[in-house]
């Protein structure tokens, strides 16, 4: 699978492309915001902590990992994740800057890497994870037709406490292919 991503994928509105060390202030505006990284990672301090994030983790370990880019702006990003060819799996996982939230974007750019994952990289089973509190996340997988399969007992370690994490899926045998 992991050979056949491509690097930039066109939405309606949007582009998926490589995040990039000039993309830094666009992130930064976002991951410096606790409210914004609460579920997905520590708060940024400084421009140069997400110089160095985008640097070891959008370039270095790129793979999978786009930006979601609402013209030349970086409003979030968006991953295919743990990819495993043999079983053909992955997960999805994304944030958007939260002065973006409520427009769809993030679903748009979802809908558009779960037709990649399973038309262009033949994947069977796309998953996403969830901590309770997360209602807009799981309001999401709901939209781009994932089902809930259960509970991850005390599967996440989040702000200083262990939590039980939902997880979702969507398998090739729930799409509306005809
Ligand atoms: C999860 C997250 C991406 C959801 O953002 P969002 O803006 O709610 O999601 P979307 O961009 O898809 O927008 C959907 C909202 O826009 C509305 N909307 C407007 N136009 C729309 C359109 N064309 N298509 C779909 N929804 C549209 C929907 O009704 C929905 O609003 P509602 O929740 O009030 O019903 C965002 O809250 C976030 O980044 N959270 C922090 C990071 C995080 O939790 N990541 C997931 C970890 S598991």
């Amino acid at each position: 699978m992991k050979d056949k991503l491509l690097q930039t994928y066109k939405t309606d509105r949007l582009t998926l492309a490589p995040v990039t060390i000039d993309d830094a202030p666009d992130m930064y505006e976002y991951a410096s915001v606790p409210d914004n990284a609460y579920y997905v990672f520590k708060t940024n301090e400084t421009l140069a902590e997400t110089k160095a994030i985008i640097e070891r983790i959008f370039i270095d370990n790129g793979l999978g990992r786009y930006g979601i880019f609402l013209g030349d702006k970086l409003i979030g990003t968006i991953y295919l994740l743990n990819l495993d060819d043999q079983n053909k799996t992955a997960e999805l996982s994304y944030v958007l800057n939260k002065k973006f939230e409520g427009n769809g974007y993030a679903t748009e750019a979802a809908m558009k890497l779960r037709e990649v994952f399973f038309f262009e990289l033949g994947g069977e089973r796309l998953y996403a994870r969830h901590t309770l509190d997360n209602i807009k996340s799981m309001n999401l997988m709901a939209r781009i037709g994932m089902k809930v399969e259960g509970t991850l007992r005390n599967s996440y370690y989040f702000h200083n406490r262990q939590v039980d994490l939902v997880i979702w899926s969507i398998v090739r045998s729930d799409l509306d292919i005809g």
